[in-house]
């Protein structure tokens, strides 16, 4: 089982305190995703816009990586294979943790991108539309944030790795969202064993091989402890 493919949602974010989206106190049941995740929201209002990222990169720089993204980074040292961890997530927890094959499908709260010219940097920790683009010098400024309606970031990359799982995990997200929400089928026709592990199984057990449930900080490190094991890494 050499190759691993790793997909995370905001339930491994959720207990270093950052929020979910379809929780019952999630998101998007106190924000309209139509106003403040959409590029017709940003035309609309983007103060609005920067204000809600500005509030989630505050909450991202004050947490801090939990067990399961600390186990996660230690899969990616300890495996004998190749790991590659897909994240929906815009914090960069893992990261922080140790992860390096890291692929940012949804984009980062870190980044800040040129709606006029593309160019990418290091976003400060607020951004709004005074801000202007260090390069083309435009007050185009928005979050490097994958909004709906927008294509994902690497799906080549992504859709290739899957390809080639030998085994793919999906930890912390209600498959709700597409292309991420596909992955699973992906890897299934690719012949790979698929396992969830999730606070309660999403509505699609039959996609997976072995469904675990519980809280992520402790059921991913037992996953990866037991699969180091068998592997006798
Ligand atoms: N441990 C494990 N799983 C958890 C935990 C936890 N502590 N807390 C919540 N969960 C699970 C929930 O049961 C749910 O299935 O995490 C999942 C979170 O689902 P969503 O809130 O829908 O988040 P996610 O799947 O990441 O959303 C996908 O939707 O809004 C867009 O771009 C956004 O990347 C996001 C995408």
């Amino acid at each position: 089982m050499e190759r691993i493919v790793i997909l995370t949602g905001a339930g491994v974010s959720a207990e270093s305190g950052l929020g979910t989206f379809r929780d019952t106190d999630g998101l998007w049941t106190r924000y309209d995703l139509e106003e403040v995740a959409t590029p017709e929201g940003f035309a609309r209002n983007p103060g609005l816009v920067h204000e809600f990222y500005n509030a989630r990169r505050a909450n991202t720089l004050a947490a801090t990586p939990n067990a399961a993204h600390q186990a996660l980074a230690r899969l990616e040292r300890d495996w004998p294979g190749e790991v590659v961890l897909v994240t929906q997530n815009v914090d960069d927890l893992h990261e922080r943790a140790g992860s390096v094959a890291l692929i940012h499908m949804h984009g980062v709260l870190t980044g800040a991108l040129c709606a006029a010219c593309g160019h990418r940097w290091p976003a400060p920790r607020a951004m709004d539309m005074t801000d202007l683009c260090p390069s083309c010098d435009r007050a185009a400024t928005r979050p490097d944030i994958v909004w709906f309606g927008e294509m994902p970031y690497q799906m080549d990359r992504i859709y290739d790795a899957v390809a080639r799982a030998d085994l793919f995990v999906s930890i912390g997200t209600s498959g709700e969202v597409y292309p991420a929400a596909g992955l699973v089928e992906e890897a299934r026709m690719a012949g790979a064993e698929t396992v969830e592990i999730n606070l309660e199984p999403t509505r699609r057990p039959g996609l997976f091989d072995e469904v675990i449930a519980g809280h992520a900080s402790r059921a991913v490190p037992s996953w990866v402890e037991r699969i180091i094991a068998g592997k006798g890494g």
